[in-house]
């Protein structure tokens, strides 16, 4: 045999046998066909030929080459399927596998959502939203509600003292600040934190929030019944008609009369349970008609005006709305409890 046809034979047989593999078979393109490569290295022998048989010679190198390619590009195709197979086998899709988690998007907290709901209800009503300062002096927090230092209901509540102010005790303070500013006639409702010196347990923090609402008229233009059916329309658009609720006669120095409210517990559905102390109800919060020395205070004439005042538990609206058999839950921020709302 010709040296030509010797090296394409040694060339096919090694592809042949060489492994489906493709960086062996670019080893080999590079050691039969590249620059230097064996058979490309047969070309710089036409020189050394007579002129006629160079062109002869030359074709035949050229038409070795490309059975050389030819074969190694069969084989490459077949090194590409066993490659393709073989990540196929190593990638295999699991579809039993449980999908993987993604972070999953945020959620409103319980409390900032029930104190939406509840601006949004009560500004449908006519009222609207106030703000105050969470740290405030005794004027606001107390004495201008008819609370002055010697008064008993100052006992349970005056709690926490920072630099000569008190940490709020209740969202009351805004009526005295709102009713300052402005004249009335008003309507308006004051959310926020407060603080106060409880002892701790499911229905009570030392730290919640309530929602405060004041609505003041000319003397005669407002009464106590529509402080009732505030309080009653405000529970049906929050709680639905799944819960009754009940006024009962009570307290509290700023306003005269004064009532309590209290909705029907969620837990037992007025039965008695550990929950509401076995009463049926859970106390949602006060109010009442407000006591003309608050008026006096906040420079307004008190034989002038008339209006009713509440103040209701944001945390334990939130409770009875949802269920929450515990309110520190609000506090603990645990993602389990939370991703429910
Ligand atoms: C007051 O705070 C009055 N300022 C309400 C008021 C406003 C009366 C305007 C008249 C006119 P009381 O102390 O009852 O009232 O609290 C109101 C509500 O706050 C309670 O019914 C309850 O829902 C909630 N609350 C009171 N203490 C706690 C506590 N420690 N933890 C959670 N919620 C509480």
């Amino acid at each position: 045999m010709d040296p030509v046809s010797d090296l394409e034979a040694k060339a096919l047989i090694e592809i042949a046998s060489a492994a489906p593999d493709l960086q062996a078979l670019q080893d080999l393109e590079v050691r039969w066909l590249g620059k230097k490569g064996e058979l490309t290295l047969q070309l710089r022998e036409t020189g050394k030929l007579p002129e006629a048989e160079r062109p002869a010679f030359g074709q035949k190198v050229n038409a070795a080459k490309g059975r050389v390619l030819e074969s190694l590009q069969a084989k490459r195709a077949l090194a590409e399927l066993n490659e393709l197979q073989q990540r196929l086998e190593k990638d295999r899709l699991d579809p039993t596998l449980p999908g993987r988690r993604s972070l999953g998007t945020g959620s409103l907290h319980p409390l900032t959502r029930i104190t939406l709901e509840c601006c949004q209800v009560l500004q449908r009503l006519g009222f609207n939203i106030e703000t105050g300062p969470e740290l405030e002096d005794e004027f606001h927090n107390f004495d201008a509600l008819n609370v002055p230092s010697d008064h008993p209901a100052r006992d349970g509540m005056d709690s926490y003292y920072v630099g000569g102010k008190v940490l709020r005790t209740h969202t009351s303070n805004v009526q005295i600040r709102v009713m300052q500013k402005r004249k009335p006639p008003l309507r308006m409702a004051a959310p926020g934190r407060v603080f106060r010196r409880d002892a701790i347990d499911a229905t009570h923090g030392a730290q919640f929030h309530q929602i405060e609402g004041l609505a003041v008229d000319s003397f005669g233009r407002v009464r106590f019944s529509d402080l009732k059916g505030t309080l009653e329309s405000f529970c049906r658009q929050i709680f639905g008609r799944k819960l009754s609720i009940r006024l009962r006669p009570s307290h509290f120095p700023f306003t005269e009369p004064s009532i309590e409210v209290d909705v029907q517990c969620f837990k037992c559905t007025g039965s008695g349970c550990a929950l509401c102390k076995q009463s049926g109800w859970i106390e949602l919060g006060g109010g009442g008609m407000v006591h003309p020395n608050v008026y006096q205070a906040c420079g307004l004439e008190p034989g002038d005006w008339a209006g009713f005042a509440f103040g209701l538990g944001l945390d334990r609206l939130a409770m009875l709305k949802w269920g929450i058999p515990d309110l520190r839950l609000l506090a603990e921020n645990d993602p389990r409890f939370l991703a429910q709302f």
